[in-house]
């Protein structure tokens, strides 16, 4: 709800924007602008479809948004597609075996989430298919938070709510010059959010708001000159944008290390094995590893191998972890193709299929270049 006090100035006083005056304003300015220049995103509605009384789908919505959570628009787009051209509505992914579903959502990270969507999936479609319409009643769904039940309640059902991402925290903290830490401003920025959340097209408007972040109110080198909501924003007239929002300095991560074993067939195939439902990438696959350990005694050695064999080191390749950076040494041998208890081979035609996660593509990349790219149609060998 928004404070009973709307027209009070913000605490450094003057050379800021008392929210509620221009609240209304800066809605209609923005959807102004988002009227011509909204991108067109594959989940979307556009605001002429909008006005033509199309209505988003909130399987769609709910969706993309779950992909988009931590992950940029670029890398949700393809998954997308894929997603809704196997599994068009609630329904038919609530049937997809969650196998399928990893192996799809492999490659986008975080893989908590794709195992929330299929429970999510299962939930809706035992209910009957249909979505909740309201923040709370969303919450309750596995995986949904209270960014992704606002940006739903907004998106798909057009009710107001205020949706709150990272392109929406840098936009506010610039128009009212927020010198908080952004840790510490969350809230602040929430309530100038819920005042300025419009009746109509609150949808549009959080659409707006995150275009407006991704496009002109940029992390760097933002583009003030073309921005509708240039005047009156106070980090302009600051002349120092970017120095919002602020940020305490990061603290650096934990370097965990270990290593990699590439095994390779006569035929091609490459030895993986499942990773334990729960934890880190959990239920995902992955070519046998060491342990990762915190400590970094040196060059790793092929000990822990599978199996003893001919162990060459590749490569050493390097992935950031939410909570701790990871270096693996990567080491390739041919086998004789006896299969390890827990293990299975992959043939080069179905390996880009498999539920391995960036790192593990990256490590057997390390070994055999090209080996997890999808087969060109072109690169297919003819008949003799
Ligand atoms: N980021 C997260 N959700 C988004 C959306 N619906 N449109 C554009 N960017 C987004």
């Amino acid at each position: 709800m928004a404070p009973a006090d709307q027209t009070r100035k913000t605490a450094s006083g003057d050379s800021r924007i008392a929210a509620s005056a221009v609240g209304d304003d800066i809605a209609s300015r923005l959807l102004g602008w988002y009227d011509l220049h909204h991108r067109e995103l594959p989940w979307r509605i556009t605001p002429r479809e909008h006005a033509r009384g199309a209505r988003p789908d909130p399987y769609r919505i709910w969706l993309s948004e779950v992909m988009l959570q931590q992950t940029t628009v670029e890398a949700v787009k393809a998954y997308f597609r894929v997603f809704v051209e196997k599994w068009p509505d609630v329904e038919a992914l609530a049937a997809a075996p969650t196998e399928d579903v990893m192996k799809a959502w492999a490659g986008l990270g975080y893989y908590s989430r794709a195992r929330n969507l299929k429970a999510c999936a299962d939930l809706v479609a035992r209910r009957g298919g249909r979505f909740p319409d309201t923040e709370t009643a969303l919450r309750e769904l596995p995986g949904i938070g209270a960014y992704t039940s606002a940006a739903i309640t907004a998106i798909a059902f057009d009710r107001p709510a205020a949706v709150v991402d990272g392109n929406v925290e840098r936009v506010i903290s610039r128009l009212f010059s927020i010198t908080a830490p952004l840790s510490e401003a969350k809230a602040e920025i929430r309530a100038h959010v819920e005042r300025m959340v419009p009746g109509t097209r609150p949808g549009d408007f959080a659409q707006a708001m995150m275009d407006l972040g991704a496009t002109i109110c940029t992390p760097r080198r933002p583009r003030c000159m073309l921005c509708p909501l240039r005047e009156g924003c106070s980090a302009v007239v600051s002349g120092d944008p970017e120095h919002f929002p602020v940020r305490l300095p990061k603290a650096e991560k934990p370097l965990r290390r270990g290593a990699a074993f590439v095994a390779v067939r006569g035929d091609g195939a490459i030895l993986l094995r499942k990773r334990a439902e729960k934890g880190l990438l959990g239920g995902m696959t992955e070519v046998p590893t060491t342990a990762w350990t915190a400590r970094i005694d040196g060059a790793t050695t092929p000990s822990a191998a599978p199996f003893p064999g001919n162990w060459k080191l590749t490569g050493r390749i390097a992935h950031v972890f939410t909570h701790f950076a990871l270096e693996l040494d990567v080491f390739l041998a041919a086998t004789n193709g006896e299969t390890p208890a827990g293990h299975f081979w992959s043939l080069p035609s179905d390996i880009s299929g498999e539920a391995l996660p960036t790192v593990m593509k990256k490590a057997i990349e390390a070994a055999i270049p090209g080996a997890t790219k999808k087969p060109s149609p072109h690169s297919a060998k003819r008949p003799a």
